[in-house]
C-alpha cells in the first residue's frame, strides 16, 4: 500500500515547529475565564482551549491551548490562537476550520478534519465563558441551527462529519441518525452536506 504524501505549507511547518500560546502546566496555571475541550475519536486527538476575556468589551485578550494531536492540529491551534487575540467573542465564535486553513496556506485533504479541533474547542470555551457569567442566552445560535429535530442534529454536526472526510449521505446518517425518523429533514440535509463538501474540498481543488 502506498504511503500518502502530505505536503505542508511553510506556515504549517513554522507553527508546528514553534507553536504559539501553548499552555504550560495545568489549566489553572493560566488565569482564564472560559475553558473548552474538543476531541476527535477518529484520530484520537483532544484539544483544550482557554480564553481570557475583557468582560466590558467582550474581547478575547489572551488564550492558551494544549493538544496531543498531530502536526496539523498543532499548527491549526497555534494559528487560531494568534487570530483570536483582540477579537470580539461573537466574531471569534464564527471562525471555522476553513478560515484557519486559509490562514495556514492550506492543509492536505486528509488532514482537514484535524483543523476542526481548535475552532470546536474555542467555541466550547466561549460557551463556557457565557455560562460562567450567567448569560447563556448570549451564545451565538447560527451554528446551532437544528436541521433534524427528531435526532437533534445541527448544521454544525453536518459540517463536522464532512470535515471527518465523510462525503456519503448514508454514512452521515449512520454517524448522526439524521433523517431516520420522519425523514422531513433529508432534502435540506443533503443540500447542506453538498454545500460543505463543495466549500471544503471541491473549491479548494479548483484553486490548486
Ligand atoms: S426531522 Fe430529521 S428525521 Fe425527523
Amino acid at each position: 500500500m502506498d504511503t500518502p504524501k502530505w505536503v505542508y505549507s511553510e506556515q504549517v511547518k513554522e507553527h508546528f515547529m514553534d507553536p504559539h500560546n501553548v499552555l504550560e502546566g495545568k489549566p489553572d496555571d493560566f488565569d482564564h475565564d472560559g475553558k473548552g475541550i474538543a476531541g476527535s475519536m477518529q484520530c484520537g486527538d483532544e484539544m483544550l482551549f482557554l480564553i481570557k476575556v475583557d468582560k466590558a468589551q467582550e474581547i478575547i485578550t489572551d488564550c492558551r491551548w494544549k493538544t496531543f494531536g498531530c502536526a496539523s492540529a498543532i499548527a491549526s491551534a497555534s494559528k487560531l490562537s494568534d487570530m483570536v487575540k483582540g477579537m470580539q467573542l461573537e466574531e471569534a465564535y464564527q471562525i471555522n476550520a476553513n478560515d484557519i486553513i486559509v490562514e495556514l496556506g492550506g492543509l492536505p485533504d486528509k488532514k482537514v478534519h484535524c483543523s476542526v479541533l481548535g475552532d470546536k474547542a474555542l467555541r466550547a470555551a466561549i460557551k463556557n465563558y457565557y455560562q460562567r457569567i450567567g448569560e447563556p442566552e448570549k451564545i451565538p445560535e447560527d451554528y446551532n441551527r437544528l436541521i433534524c429535530e427528531c435526532k437533534n442534529v445541527t448544521e454544525k454536526d453536518i459540517e463536522d462529519v464532512v470535515l471527518d472526510n465523510i462525503r456519503d449521505f448514508r454514512k452521515l446518517q449512520e454517524e448522526t441518525g439524521l433523517g431516520t425518523v420522519c425523514g422531513q429533514c433529508i432534502d435540506e440535509a443533503k443540500q447542506i452536506m453538498q454545500d460543505y463538501i463543495g466549500h471544503y474540498f471541491e473549491s479548494r481543488k479548483q484553486k490548486d
